[in-house]
């Protein structure tokens, strides 16, 4: 059964569209199984710039089925927005389906997330501000509402009912904020019904059923594995399972449908929000990478934290998700540097640290050990084959690989699908 789980290995925005859109010509169906619209994915194809945030990177090929697995939360005023951009770039998604267990984002965890962020202060985690967190919140107390529920306008009314008054209630209690009334949701509800209830289906069903006939299945990760809400940087994580494990919560498939893990691994470390990054560059190099990289998150804008790469962390993420392959993205962004610098180890107390410590508190002390390698100077944006990038950039790779026992077998030089080279082939 080839299900190719494509997950990114750092803290999110290693480029993760970019190589599921470039893997999807050869994929029958992309499916994606967890976060919500705090993902921002790019994808650069045919002159094309195309900014996802739901719907899964594969909709840029017409003859690939699309599916919003129930692992993720759905905004459908977000959904919808994409939907009508994509349309209007003359992409209809025809072949999007979306999981009629998936639940809800609704307006109150919006207001939730930015008021609960605001009274953190000082202590904020950095959230996307989305309304992901309070989703998936509800979701586990069983106070979620599911696309599923859109459907039957009785049983709509009755979920509102037992949900709504109480959100509502919070809201006023704790923030001062006016709340909902079951009638304003309900009618807020029914303004996606006829656009969404047609593309909902039984996703588990579908994604099996085509497994079971070998199509090939993309399971598309969004954040990275370090915002995993069990196996992150707990509490500066996301309130999902980003990791390859949440495929099969997130999609309805069994252990048997993921046969491959391929990691996503930016050149160097980026991460957006609040939380200890021990290889964070603040100065001048830091600000360097952030223009050279264009390291601004696609969902807010906000300007990314960047770092050297850091290989305990990229060892711990290997393990976590099962990854066999890696594709290394944005190694164009390192040109013109004199030395590049790889984190090998951590230094804690004068004592060698080669794990990821649970405690943050651990972690926010850490230094890290580097390994300094030469750099090299050549752009290479239009490199195509490994044998044309210059010798201290293969280097940069063959020592990649080599500390963490993994190939990686796709190179990217670029946004554009074209600027990537293939060093291998996957193995679905
Ligand atoms: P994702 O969230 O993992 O899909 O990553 P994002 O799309 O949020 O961020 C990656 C950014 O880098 C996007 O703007 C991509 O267009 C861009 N990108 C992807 N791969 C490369 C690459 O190899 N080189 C350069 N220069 N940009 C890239
Ligand atoms: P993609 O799929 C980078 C981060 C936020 C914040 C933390 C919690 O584009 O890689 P949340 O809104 O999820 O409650 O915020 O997680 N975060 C991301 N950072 N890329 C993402 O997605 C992210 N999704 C969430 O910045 O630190
Ligand atoms: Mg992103």
């Amino acid at each position: 059964m080839p299900g190719l789980a494509v997950v990114g290995a750092q803290w999110g925005d290693e480029g993760k569209g970019k190589i599921v859109d470039y893997l999807a010509a050869q994929a029958d169906m992309v499916v994606r199984y967890a976060g919500g619209n705090n993902a921002g994915h790019t994808v650069v194809a045919g002159g094309r710039t195309v900014k996802l945030h739901l719907v899964p990177s594969g909709i840029l090929y017409p003859g690939v089925t699309c599916v919003i697995g129930n692992g993720v939360v759905i905004d459908p005023e977000v959904l919808v927005e994409e939907l009508d951009a994509l349309e209007q770039q003359g992409m209809p998604a025809e072949k999007l389906r979306i999981s009629n267990r998936a639940h809800l984002l609704m307006p109150y965890h919006r207001d939730l997330d930015r008021l609960e962020e605001e009274a953190r202060g000082s202590r904020r985690l950095g959230t996307t501000g989305r309304g992901v967190g309070p989703a998936y919140v509800d979701k586990a107390a069983r106070e979620g509402v599911r696309l599923a529920d859109l459907a039957d306008e009785a049983w709509l009314r009755e979920r509102l009912a037992a949900v709504v008054p109480r959100k509502s209630e919070l809201l006023r209690k704790m923030y001062g904020h006016p709340g909902y009334t079951v009638d304003e949701m309900f009618d807020y509800c029914l303004r996606f019904r006829s656009r969404l209830v047609p593309l909902l289906v039984d996703a588990g069903e579908v994604v099996g059923e085509a497994l079971e006939r070998g199509q090939r299945i993309l399971f598309e990760g969004a954040q990275g594995t370090m915002l995993d809400l069990d196996h992150g940087t707990y509490p500066y994580v996301t309130s999902s399972t980003a990791t390859a494990g949440g495929v099969l919560p997130g999609t309805g498939v069994g252990p048997g449908s993921v046969s491959n893990v391929l990691g996503v691994v930016k050149a160097y470390t980026t991460r957006v929000g609040m939380g200890p990054f021990p290889t964070e560059l603040s100065g001048e190099q830091g600000e360097w990478l952030r223009q050279r990289g264009g390291e601004f998150g696609t969902t807010t804008g906000r300007p990314r934290r960047c770092g050297w790469l850091d290989l305990v962390q990229l060892r711990y993420a290997v393990r976590i998700n099962g990854i066999r392959q890696l594709a290394l993205t944005k190694l164009d962004v390192l040109s013109g540097l004199e030395r590049v610098r790889m984190a090998v180890a951590y230094e804690i107390g004068g004592r060698r640290l080669d794990r990821m410590p649970a405690s943050l508190s651990e972690l926010a002390q850490v230094q890290p050990v580097y390994e300094e390698l030469p750099g090299w100077s050549e752009p290479l944006a239009s490199a195509r084959a490994l044998s044309e990038l210059p010798e201290a950039a293969r280097r940069f790779i063959g020592r990649l690989e080599e500390l963490l026992g993994i190939p990686v077998v796709y190179v990217s030089v670029g946004p554009g699908r074209e600027q990537t080279i293939a060093v291998d082939g996957i193995a679905w």
